[in-house]
């Protein structure tokens, strides 16, 4: 595992101090030299929280700390100018999601990266759950055949399912047609923010490099319905589906455990996640996901030794927990960042291209898109 990194944090509103609660919650891999916002009051919370030294300037804070990385908890829109500061001081930095809202502004901040010779990664979390790895686990062992079709339906944030959905299906978009309206919804009120009257939506029909079709499906600024999954994956496989957070194989190409949790649904047998939970530290961790097939096909925590102050237990608390452990070992190891600049790039292009073909009447576009166009995903 190797030396202890100097890290610090920028912005800390509501995103910085969860991403704080994994940091301290990993002191043999992180020391929290400084924490920066420019609100005062943000400051001082944060400050007397985490206890580490605060800054309401980032350049100051990198100047007088010298952390080794860098996080940024800011809005996407703030990163241009302090991922160069960071980069002129040969400070490593990861970013919050999403990495840009257009291509030109991800080009400047991967190009700004390449130029100072340091790493650049994106801190999108959602394919680490646990669940979505396990699902991935399930793809590739074999037992669902051939994936031919998938679909993504997204509500809100969705970067995050496209990095669920580009992940699950394990290969890059080459060509995509759009179609898109604005639409007047119900307005529903999300805390904080105005009633939202209307909202846009993009369906996109996707042809992926590995030959799979896909349907792409988003609505941005529709306000969050509490309860409802943002990252909804469907996969058809030749010998099963996955849907959402079920599995389905065909009764002849997987054996059920005796005892386990399953249901036969004609010729398919339905099973269902399985999650297994410890208390570590006196704190509840998940620490196993599984289906009741047999041989069972499981992920299990490998850092369980860790049990960082809960945000979002279970599957998001992981998520973070092992970007941080992954963004580590590539500036120990002098490697690339384990998810990367390039995959989050893709991820928007994606959007992206889905919301310009719409633009110019469903025309077919083949990726990479031009990185000249300058619309945003939103
Ligand atoms: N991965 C996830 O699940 C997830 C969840 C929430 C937010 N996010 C992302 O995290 C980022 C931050 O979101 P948030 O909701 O915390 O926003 P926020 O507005 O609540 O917090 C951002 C903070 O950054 C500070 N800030 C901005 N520029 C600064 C600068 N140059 N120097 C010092 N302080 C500065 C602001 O004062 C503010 O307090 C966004 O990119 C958002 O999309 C990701």
């Amino acid at each position: 595992m190797g030396e202890t990194l100097k890290i610090a944090v920028v912005g800390l509103g509501n995103r910085g101090p969860q991403h704080l609660c994994t940091i301290v919650g990993i002191p043999d891999r992180y020391r929290l030299v400084g924490i920066c916002d420019m609100v005062p009051e943000k400051l001082q919370a944060a400050a007397d929280r985490f206890g580490a030294p605060g800054f309401s300037n980032a350049e100051e804070m990198m100047d007088r700390a010298r952390p080794d990385l860098v996080v940024f908890t800011v809005s996407h829109r703030d990163l241009s100018n302090l991922v160069k500061l960071a980069a002129d001081r040969k400070i490593h930095v990861a970013t919050e999601t999403p990495i840009a809202a257009t291509l030109p502004v991800a080009d400047l901040l991967i190009e700004t990266a390449r130029r100072g010779n340091i790493k650049l990664e994106n801190f999108e979390q959602c394919w680490r759950w646990p669940r979505e790895q396990l699902k991935r686990r399930v793809l590739t062992s074999g037992v669902l055949g051939e994936m031919v079709q998938a679909r993504c339906y997204t509500y809100i944030a969705p970067y995050h399912a496209t990095g669920v959905f580009l992940k699950m299906v394990g290969s890059h978009v080459r060509q995509v047609v759009g179609y898109g309206r604005e639409l007047r919804i119900c307005p529903q009120q999300k805390t904080g923010s105005p009633y939202a009257s209307t909202r846009k939506w993009v369906i996109g029909a996707l042809e992926f490099e590995n030959g799979v079709s896909g349907v792409f499906e988003m609505k941005v600024r529709q306000p969050y319905i509490s309860g409802h999954d943002f990252s909804n994956c469907a996969a058809d496989c030749t010998q099963g589906h996955i849907l959402h957070e079920e599995v389905y194989i065909a009764k002849d190409a997987a054996r059920p455990k005796a005892g386990g949790a399953h249901q036969e649904r004609g010729n398919l047998v339905h099973y269902p996640i399985q999650e297994g939970w410890e208390e570590i530290q006196g704190r509840r961790i998940l620490t196993k996901v599984w289906i009741d097939t047999d041989p069972e096909i499981s992920w299990e925590n490998p850092y369980r030794q860790y049990a960082p102050e809960p945000v979002y237990p279970g599957g998001d608390d992981y998520g973070r927990l092992e970007e941080y452990i992954s963004y580590h070992r590539a500036i120990v190891e002098d490697t690339a960042p384990e998810y990367g600049v390039a995959e989050a790039r893709h991820n928007i292009e994606v959007m992206i291209a889905a919301a310009h073909s719409a633009r110019l009447g469903s025309q077919t576009l083949t990726l990479p898109l031009d990185p000249k166009v300058e619309m945003s995903f939103w």
